[in-house]
């Protein structure tokens, strides 16, 4: 069992009922964000980069909660080990193998806001399924690379602008083939407006599941 929490931008929870992964944790400052940072439980926190809307609250959390932060080993080196935040460093392609499952970082193609950072994507394994957390990227043949992983859901950004929009997410979905497909990363502030079924229709015009989840809404798997 997997339960998958929309909170809003990139922030997902996914908790298999003992451990609980938050990701890219923008909650203070995002008008949309269906929970609170001085609140919100976590046993880990994927980050995918280093832009303002995907750290967030990665500190105030991880030293509140005792969270263990996973991210890129430069990534970590330059925003979380002068802040006395512990975390798991890794790179592109590595897999961590965690009490819970797997995490492996995979690429995105996406500025990492860190001088010799790269961004990443995840590829998550718990509860018995497969998540693929996309971060912010645009759309790359890597993703070919990702069918193999036999996905039970990818969370993919639409905004456009500054990552893949509604239609090369499309491709993206083709490229992968999901059991599901949830859009993300729109709707957050006016750039990167989008229509959450206009792109679920054209998913699954194409033949694949999409659901779009509203902030602080839950899907299980
Ligand atoms: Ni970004
Ligand atoms: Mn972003």
């Amino acid at each position: 069992m997997l339960k998958i929490t929309f909170l809003g931008h990139a922030c997902f929870l996914l908790d298999d009922g003992t451990t609980k992964i938050l990701t890219d944790p923008f909650l203070t400052g995002n008008s949309q964000a269906a929970a609170r940072a001085d609140q919100i439980e976590a046993d880990y926190i994927l980050v995918s980069h280093g832009h303002d809307d995907h750290v967030g609250d990665t500190e105030m959390i991880a030293k509140r909660t005792g969270a263990k932060v996973i991210c890129p080993i430069e990534l970590g080196g330059a925003l979380f080990a002068p802040k006395g935040v512990e975390f798991l460093p890794g790179n592109i392609g590595g897999t961590a193998r965690l009490p819970f499952g797997s995490v492996k970082m995979v690429t995105a193609i996406h500025g990492s806001g860190v001088p010799g950072a790269l961004a990443c994507g995840f590829v998550v394994r718990m509860g018995g399924k497969a998540v693929y957390f996309a971060g912010d990227t645009a759309l790359t043949m890597e993703m070919m690379l990702l069918k193999d992983e036999k996905l039970d859901v990818a969370l993919l950004p639409i905004g456009d602008v500054f990552t893949m929009g509604p239609d090369d997410a499309v491709r993206a979905v083709k490229m992968m083939e999901p059991a599901l497909t949830i859009p993300m990363h729109f709707n957050t502030f006016p750039m990167v407006a989008q229509t959450g079924n206009e792109f679920a229709a054209k998913v699954e015009a194409a033949g694949f599941a999409c659901k779009v989840l509203t902030p602080g809404e839950s899907v299980e798997l």
